[in-house]
């Protein structure tokens, strides 16, 4: 039985934050700099070592998705797609990817989420090899109203998730990355839609916290998390991977580069890629096989 972890991209919604940017498109396939949003996500499930990923969105952008990916199989990776037909929540992509899953660990990724930072793969993957308990991101922000927020005790240990507090406790925001075990699936069956209507992953999470097994990794200051849902966020981010990426002659969130480095493709691989490829992306590529 296949073990390894499985990896889920959710990228649906509806994106209403964005419109009309988003009227025809989905969110996630819109330019952050010089390559389409889910490069991030993708590129981030890469870096945790991840080759197996479904990529969740709605019937509409399912097959831009399908167009723009492929079958993954340029960069060593096996994608499958799932439909969801409405944004029920984020918890239900558990519910879609059940077969997916099957007995494997898996980790669920936002479709919007770009997280940059020192060592980020090394923390992946130690926290990847953890098959027995759930971890969450924790990141301080400015707004906690704007999201989940996760309450400690004077102790600094976890003990509730709220949603989008209205008198917040604490700052620390739950970023769009969830490491969970195999059971992950059963228990978000079990889950009651809230009161706008959806599965919440902060429900599942906190399952997970009620049964002590709930681990947090709080990424600090020295790490960038963006979420790009709104006009000036998404503006933002695409000014930070031009910043980082100008200054460093480096890309950011480039499978191909990841794919090679951790040998899952060839130079070959990559001279297929480029071949029609007249952007400095493409030059980029052409530099690293040199
Ligand atoms: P949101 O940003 O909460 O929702 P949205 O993308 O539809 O945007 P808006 O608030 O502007 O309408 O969702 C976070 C991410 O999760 C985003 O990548 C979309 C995705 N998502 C789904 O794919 N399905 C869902 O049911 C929900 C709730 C979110």
């Amino acid at each position: 039985m296949d073990k390894s972890r499985k990896g889920i991209i959710l990228a649906g919604g509806i994106g209403s934050r964005l419109h009309p940017l988003t009227q025809v498109i989905s969110k996630q396939l819109l330019p952050v700099f010089d390559k389409p949003m889910i490069y991030y996500p993708l590129s981030t499930l890469m870096l945790a070592g991840i080759k197996e990923i479904a990529i969740i969105s709605t019937p509409r952008d399912l097959p831009k998705f399908k167009k723009l990916l492929r079958s993954g199989r340029q960069w060593g990776l096996k994608l499958t797609y799932l439909e969801q037909r409405k944004p029920n929540g984020i918890a239900e992509a558990f519910i879609l990817a059940e077969k997916f899953i099957k007995n494997s660990p898996s980790c669920l990724i936002l479709g919007d989420n770009i997280y940059y930072g020192n060592n980020l793969s090394k923390i992946l993957k130690e926290v990847g090899n953890d098959t027995n308990n759930s971890t969450i991101f924790t990141y301080q922000v400015k707004d906690p109203k704007r999201f989940g927020i996760l309450n400690l005790d004077k102790e600094g240990r976890a003990v509730k998730i709220i949603e989008k507090p209205k008198a917040p406790r604490s700052n620390l925001a739950i970023t769009g990355l969830y490491f969970f075990p195999k059971d992950v699936s059963f228990r978000a069956r079990k889950l009651k839609p809230s009161k706008r209507g959806e599965l919440e992953i902060s429900d599942l999470n906190q399952s997970y916290l009620n049964d002590k097994k709930l681990k947090v990794k709080i990424l600090n200051r020295g790490f960038t998390w963006l979420d790009t849902g709104t006009f000036d966020s998404l503006l933002e981010a695409s000014n930070f991977i031009s910043l980082i990426q100008n200054r460093q002659n480096t890309i950011v969130a480039c499978p191909e580069e990841i794919a090679f480095a951790n040998k899952w493709i060839n130079k070959a691989d990559i001279k297929k890629v480029i071949k029609d490829m007249q952007s400095s992306y493409g030059e980029y590529l052409r530099d690293l096989i040199k």
